[in-house]
C-alpha cells in the first residue's frame, strides 16, 4: 500500500516536474513574415471572376512555398500583405471579382472552409488559406476581399451598386478554422473609392498559446483606433499587420515607422508589406519592445522575402515604463548662437536650428513641443548640415493627423531650404547625443535611422529611449555597441556601459525623433 502510494506521489510529482518544465522553457515563439513581391494584371484585363482568380492563384502558390519554407524553420504563424494576392490600383467594380463572401468568426465560430469542402466552394481562396494552415499546422494571417451584398430598399445605408466590399485581413488558426476577421478602418485616400468603411470600429482580436493578437491594417497604424484600443483596452500584446506602405523619408519608413509603434506601444509587431520597388513599397519586420529582431528593407531587388526569428512571449500587460531618471525638462534659451530658421518636411512647417559647432547643446520649441539635443560630432564635413526641429500641430497632406515632433536630421544639402526633405544622404558621425522633448501626451514613439552609404539601418543596439507618462522623451546614441544594450532591463536600471565595448559600423545618422500623432480631425 506505502509503495503504491509513494508510487503515485512519484508519478505525481514527476508529471509536475514535467509540466513546471514545459511551462518555464516556453519563452517565446517563432514567427514569420513575408515580404511579397505581387503578380497582378492591369486592370483592363481583369473581365470576370475566373481571371482574378488565377491572378490570386499565382500569388497563393507562392504564399504556399513560404508557408511550407517557415513551417520547416519552425514558424507557428505566418503574416503576408495588404494587396498581396492582386495588387492595388482596381476599380471598386473590379475589385468585386476578388471578393469572397466572408463569414463573422463571432457569428460563425466554426468556419472551417478545408475541412468542409463542398459547402466553401463559392470562397476558393479561403479554402486554400484554410488548407494552407491546416496542412502546415501553421496560423496564417493574409489580407483579402470580404464583400456583402445588401439591399437598397432595406439597408439605407446600402451603396448604389448594392454591395458592401472591405480591405479585410483573415487570420486561419493550425487546425484549418477561420478565427479572426478585421475590415479596415482607416482607408487611405482613394481607397475610399474601393472599399466601404465598415459602420462600426472593428476589434479584432485571436488568442494563440503564446499571446493574445490583434490585427489591423497599413494606414490605420496612424490612429488611435483600433491600434490603441487593441493594446490599451483588449490586453494584445502581439499585432499582426499586412500593409502596402510606401516610403516617405525622413520620418516615414516603413521599417523605422512600424519599429517606433513596437516600441512605443510595448508590443511585438509583425509586419508583412509588399514589395513593389516602383511605389516605393518595401521593408517588413518582425518587432519587439526592445526593437527589431530582424527586418528588411531591400530598395534594389524585385523578390519577395521570407524572415523568420524567435519572438519573446510577453507575460506581462504592456505598460509604459517609468522613467529611470529625472532630467530637468527644457525650455528654450536666449541668445542661442546658431541659426534659426523653417522649413518643410512632409509639407509640415518646422521650426529648426542648425549644429554649427562640432558640440553643444540646442533647444528648439514650437507651440507646446519643446525639443533638446546634447551632442558632439566625431567627425563632421564641411558640405554636411544637421538641424534640430519642433513641430506641433495638424498635418493635413494625404490625410489629416495631428503631430508633435522632435527630430534631429540631416538635411538634403548644405542649404537650410533642404532640412526636411527626403534625403539618405548623411556623412557626419556623432559622438555621444542625446535628445529630448516634451509633449503633451503619453504615447511617444522613437524612431532611429541610419545609413551605412548604401542602405537605411535600424542602429539597434546603438541607443536606447525613455519616455513617462509626462510626456518627456529621451533617446540616448552610443556609437559604440555595448553588450549590455540587448539585454531586457536595461531600461530599468539605466546603466548603459556595462558589458563588452565593441567596435561600432561604420553609420551615419539620417535622422532621430520622437514623436507622437494621433488621427483625429476633431482635435484642437
Ligand atoms: C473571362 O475573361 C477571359 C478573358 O477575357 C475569357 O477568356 C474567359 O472566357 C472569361 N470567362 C468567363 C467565365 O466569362
Ligand atoms: C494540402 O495537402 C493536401 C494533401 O497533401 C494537398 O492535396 C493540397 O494541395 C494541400 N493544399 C494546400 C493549400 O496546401
Ligand atoms: C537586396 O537583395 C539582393 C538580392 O537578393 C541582394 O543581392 C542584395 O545584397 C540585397 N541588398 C541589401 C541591402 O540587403
Ligand atoms: C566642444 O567644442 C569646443 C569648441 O567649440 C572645444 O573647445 C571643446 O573641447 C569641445 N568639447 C568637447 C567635450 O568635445
Ligand atoms: C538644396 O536643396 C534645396 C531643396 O531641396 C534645393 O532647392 C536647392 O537647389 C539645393 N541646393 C543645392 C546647392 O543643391
Ligand atoms: C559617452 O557616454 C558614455 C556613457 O555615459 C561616457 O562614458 C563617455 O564619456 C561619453 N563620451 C563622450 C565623448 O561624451
Ligand atoms: C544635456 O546636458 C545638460 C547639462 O549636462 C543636462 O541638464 C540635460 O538634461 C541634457 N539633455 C539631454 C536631452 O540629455
Amino acid at each position: 500500500m506505502a509503495a503504491h502510494l509513494s508510487r503515485r506521489v512519484f508519478l505525481f510529482v514527476l508529471l509536475y516536474v514535467i509540466l513546471q518544465g514545459k511551462c518555464e522553457t516556453r519563452k517565446s515563439y517563432t514567427a514569420a513574415v513575408y515580404e511579397h513581391a505581387v503578380f497582378s494584371l492591369p486592370p483592363s484585363e481583369i473581365k470576370n471572376k475566373s481571371v482574378a482568380l488565377s491572378v490570386m492563384k499565382q500569388n497563393l502558390e507562392v504564399f504556399e512555398k513560404a508557408t511550407a519554407e517557415a513551417r520547416k524553420m519552425g514558424a507557428e504563424i505566418i503574416v503576408f500583405p495588404e494587396d498581396g494576392l492582386y495588387g492595388f490600383e482596381f476599380t471598386r467594380e473590379i475589385f468585386q471579382y476578388f471578393t469572397e463572401d466572408i463569414p463573422d468568426p463571432q457569428t460563425q465560430p466554426d468556419w472551417n472552409p478545408c475541412k468542409k469542402y463542398p459547402e466553401s466552394a463559392n470562397s476558393p481562396v479561403q479554402y486554400w488559406l484554410s488548407c494552407m494552415a491546416l496542412n502546415n499546422s501553421i496560423y496564417i494571417v493574409a489580407n483579402v476581399g470580404d464583400v456583402k451584398y445588401c439591399n437598397l430598399k432595406s439597408d439605407k445605408l446600402c451603396p448604389a451598386d448594392g454591395r458592401y466590399q472591405y480591405n479585410t485581413n483573415v487570420v486561419y488558426d493550425p487546425e484549418g478554422k477561420l478565427v479572426a476577421r478585421y475590415h479596415k478602418q482607416n482607408l487611405f485616400m482613394t481607397e475610399k473609392l474601393n472599399y466601404n468603411q465598415p459602420h462600426q470600429c472593428e476589434y479584432a482580436t485571436f488568442t494563440t498559446p503564446f499571446g493574445k493578437f490583434g490585427t489591423f491594417t497599413c494606414f490605420d497604424v496612424l490612429f488611435r483606433e483600433p491600434p490603441i484600443s487593441l493594446v490599451e483596452n483588449f490586453g494584445v500584446d502581439n499585432v499582426v499587420f499586412p500593409t502596402a506602405w510606401m516610403d516617405v523619408l525622413p520620418l516615414f519608413a516603413s521599417v523605422e515607422f512600424h519599429q517606433a509603434w513596437a516600441m512605443g506601444m510595448g508590443v511585438n509587431f509583425l509586419t508583412a508589406n509588399l514589395h513593389k520597388t516602383s511605389f516605393h513599397m518595401y521593408g517588413s519586420g518582425i518587432f519587439t519592445p526592445q526593437g527589431a529582431v530582424v527586418y528588411t528593407h531591400n530598395t534594389t531587388t524585385e523578390q519577395g522575402r521570407l524572415l523568420v526569428a524567435q519572438v519573446p512571449i510577453l507575460r506581462n500587460a504592456p505598460t509604459k515604463t517609468a522613467p529611470y531618471s529625472n532630467r530637468p525638462l527644457p525650455t528654450e534659451k536666449d541668445g542661442q548662437t546658431t541659426i534659426r530658421f523653417q522649413a518643410e518636411l512632409f509639407a509640415d512647417s518646422f521650426d529648426f536650428v542648425t549644429l554649427s559647432r562640432p558640440n553643444d547643446s540646442l533647444t528648439i520649441c514650437q507651440k507646446a513641443v519643446c525639443c533638446h539635443l546634447n551632442y558632439s560630432f566625431d567627425e563632421s564635413p564641411a558640405d554636411s548640415l544637421y538641424a534640430l526641429g519642433a513641430f506641433d500641430g495638424l498635418h493635413t497632406h494625404e490625410g489629416h493627423y495631428y503631430l508633435q515632433i522632435c527630430t534631429l536630421l540631416s538635411c538634403a544639402n548644405s542649404s537650410t531650404s533642404s532640412c526636411g526633405q527626403p534625403t539618405t544622404n548623411a556623412k557626419s558621425r556623432f559622438g555621444n547625443l542625446s535628445l529630448g522633448g516634451v509633449f503633451n501626451t503619453k504615447y511617444i514613439f522613437p524612431e532611429f535611422l541610419t545609413t551605412d552609404g548604401s542602405s537605411l539601418d535600424l542602429a539597434n543596439g546603438q541607443w536606447v529611449f525613455e519616455d513617462d507618462v509626462t510626456g518627456v522623451l529621451i533617446v540616448d546614441f552610443f556609437p559604440f555597441i555595448y553588450d549590455a544594450l540587448s539585454s531586457f532591463g536595461i531600461r530599468d536600471t539605466g546603466v548603459y556601459a556595462i558589458g563588452k565595448e565593441q567596435q561600432s559600423p561604420d553609420l551615419s545618422l539620417i535622422q532621430a525623433s520622437g514623436f507622437y500623432w494621433i488621427m483625429d480631425e476633431r482635435y484642437n
